[in-house]
């Protein structure tokens, strides 16, 4: 089955042609950093302007480089939730149309089941049951699942996503946008003790999460550093940092794994990129089998769209001409 897959829900448009769930024909991306590193984060109005401006050469384009004809696409899939409500609007709309135009059903994906499908394309061999952490820019979320179309909630973040953390601390430095790789990039060498950071004490469910502590941290740090005039050794900073956010996560990693008692773990998201977490899930978890995409599969990108979107048809899950962009929804309920 071949799926022309779309993505749109935040600051990348991306089209991808997959065949069978697996198998990326091709995967254009269009990236809007240089629209919103201006503003230190993303600005929906320009994010949805973008999308709009690129998709029709985009997928264009995306077919091209597959090789294929366009009367051989079975279905077209697309993110539908959860994102930015004008940027999913954008490629909602262009799916509609060229299922519409192609005669062929829509099939409506849930962006966080869309990243770990991401593993479906970078392993073939890997089938759920497995735990799932997924962490964005978005979203940091663990999840039990037990089918390609079942997923049940572990624990979720309390409130800003890694990602998020990540990126509000580079602007706080003024180190630019995404903060993520910057920092990855500025941790290489730098010592991960030489700035002690806080831990998130947390009551209740042991799997849920909070980063704005370490936010807020960094926040204080910087300035309080910036007002005394005194120099901050960036790479400790970013080592010490990216040391503190993996370590909330790859903790709750091996909980969960034990809680669920589950063999499989994957890990994924754009954050999943990040060298502090590949390295310390993979040495907090020796006794289980870890799957991580590889970093081009771990940002947004429309192949995952079209690997998940294969399962959602599979399952049943096509969507009509009325089905609508949600801004949230819950990863574990479908989307039609
Ligand atoms: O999955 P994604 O492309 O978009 C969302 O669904 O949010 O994730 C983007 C997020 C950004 O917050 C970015 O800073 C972060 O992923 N990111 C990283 C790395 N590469 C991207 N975070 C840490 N280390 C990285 N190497
Ligand atoms: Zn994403």
């Amino acid at each position: 089955m071949l799926i022309l897959a779309v993505e749109s829900s935040c600051d990348e448009t991306a089209v991808a042609l997959v065949r069978d769930g697996r198998v990326a024909l091709s995967d254009c991306i269009a990236s809007q950093t240089d629209v919103h590193e201006l503003y230190g984060g993303v600005v929906p109005e320009l994010a949805s302007r973008r999308h709009a401006e690129c998709i029709h050469a985009l997928a264009r384009r995306a077919v091209k480089e597959s090789g294929i004809r366009t009367d051989e696409i079975d279905a077209v899939a697309c993110t539908a939730a959860p994102g930015l409500i004008g940027s999913l609007l954008v490629g909602l709309g262009f799916a509609k149309a060229a299922a519409f135009g192609l005669g062929v059903p829509l099939i409506p994906v849930h962006h966080i089941r869309g990243h770990v499908a991401a593993c479906y394309i970078a392993y073939p061999e890997l089938e759920p049951p497995f735990v799932a952490l997924v962490v964005s820019g978005g979203h940091s979320s663990f999840f039990e699942v037990t089918d390609y179309t079942e997923y049940r909630t572990l624990g979720v973040t309390r409130d800003d996503a890694a990602g998020e953390c990540f990126d509000k601390a580079a602007r706080a430095a003024g180190l630019g946008y995404p903060g993520g790789p910057i920092f990855d990039k500025l941790s290489a060498g730098g010592d991960p003790s030489r700035y002690p950071m806080p831990r998130a004490k947390l009551s209740g469910n042991p799997l849920d999460m909070s980063f704005s502590g370490l936010k807020t941290h960094m926040a204080n740090l910087i300035n309080n550093a910036e007002q005394r005039g005194e120099q901050l050794d960036l790479h400790g900073l970013a080592a010490s940092f990216s040391q503190a956010v993996c370590r909330e996560l790859t903790s709750r990693l091996a909980a969960a794994m034990r809680q669920t008692g589950l063999t499989k773990a994957v890990v994924a998201g754009g954050v999943a990129a990040n060298s502090w977490l590949r390295k310390s899930a993979a040495d907090a978890l020796p006794q289980y089998s870890l799957y991580m995409p590889p970093a081009s599969l771990c940002g947004d990108n429309a192949s995952m769209i079209g690997a998940q979107g294969y399962y959602e048809f599979l399952a049943g899950r096509v969507g009509g001409m009325s089905l609508n962009a949600r801004a949230s929804c819950p990863a574990d309920e479908a989307l039609c």
